[in-house]
């Protein structure tokens, strides 16, 4: 017979063509979050999850669903799943790094671009009729001669750095440690609070994690030049929402620009929206067609193998994985 596999979302076509064929498919259809009560009917019974970043996996989902042999996720980021309790279960996980590596970076460097030229505000201003002579929209910055700190110097960290790079930028970042091919990426390794203090734009690309909720509170905004740009890639969580709304109201810092938000999706009335000094997208990263079909297949591609027994491509926690 088929596998039994639960789909906590949407998924793209190319993912779900592949799963059709060996599973037998209960989708979670609705738009609205699914709690863990909607889908426990079907997860009783269920050897794959399937999951979009929409509901946690947690104890209360494992719980309710004794046959789990595997969760794949098309996501890279896996803050919203407590990883220890699927180790605990023997259920290996699997996201899909590498594949949006570049995409990811286009946005974020894209973001960096957009806020430095006010390349939205100008597109606003030709909208609302206000392109005459003799009136200007108020000027950008420049890129080029800049420093740019990177704060999580992964894959994506590095394929930012090289577009920077390409247009001028002096790299410096900050990690848990130095990464052994620095000089290879020609950045430079630098203290977080220093990486504070001496970059001109600053882009987070770090991990949700226990010791990073939060990391970008009043403090650290306080130790950045009033001239800083910043920009969010990674989790909204990352940084203290409040601390960066005072900041930008009172230009403690220059410019906000968000690829992600603490909450998502932000309400059209957050606070953050009446201020002028911020660019916000809605958690587009990875949301172009190509990479969002090999995000699915890689999912896809980790489910099957763990309904087989075989080891996953990319498995989170490697000391379950099948072998
Ligand atoms: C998106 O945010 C991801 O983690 O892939
Ligand atoms: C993933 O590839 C990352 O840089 O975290």
């Amino acid at each position: 017979g088929k596998y039994k596999v639960v789909v906590t979302g949407r998924i793209m076509p190319a993912g779900l063509a592949m799963l059709k064929e060996h599973c037998e498919i209960y989708q979670w259809e609705q738009t609205a979050r699914p709690r863990v009560a909607d889908l426990s009917e079907w997860l009783r019974e269920a050897e794959g999850l399937f999951v979009s970043t929409n509901i946690p996996v947690n104890e209360e989902l494992l719980a309710v669903a004794p046959r789990l042999k595997v969760i794949a996720q098309p996501a890279v980021g896996y803050d919203s799943v407590d990883i220890p309790a699927c180790t605990n279960r023997k259920i290996p996980f699997g996201n899909t790094p590498g594949v949006l590596v570049e995409t990811t970076a286009e946005l974020a460097f894209g973001l960096l671009l957009t806020a430095a030229r006010r390349i939205h505000e100008g597109w606003d201003w030709v909208r609302a009729g206000k392109w005459q002579p003799g009136v200007l929209m108020p000027f950008g910055v420049d890129l080029y001669g800049k420093t740019l700190g990177i704060v999580g110097m992964g894959a994506i960290g590095s394929a930012v750095a090289r577009r920077a790079q390409a247009s001028g930028m002096k790299v410096i970042y900050s990690n848990r440690k130095p990464r052994p091919d620095q000089d290879a990426l020609k950045a430079e390794y630098r203290l977080f609070d220093e990486l504070l203090a001496e970059a001109d734009f600053i882009v987070v690309l770090t991990p949700l994690t226990a010791e990073s909720r939060g990391m970008f509170g009043e403090k650290e905004f306080a130790k950045m030049k009033p001239t800083a740009y910043f920009i969010n890639a990674a989790r909204g969580a990352v940084v203290d929402t409040q601390a960066l709304y005072k900041a930008l109201a009172e230009k403690q810092i220059a410019y906000a620009a968000l690829d992600v938000t603490d909450p998502e999706p932000l309400p059209a009335d957050h606070p953050l929206l009446t201020l002028s000094n911020i660019l916000v997208v809605p958690h587009i990263g990875s949301a172009t067609t190509e990479t969002r079909n090999k995000m699915a297949m890689l999912a896809a591609e980790n489910l099957l193998l763990g309904l087989a027994g075989k080891p996953l491509v990319t498995c989170v926690n490697q000391e379950v994985n099948y072998r």
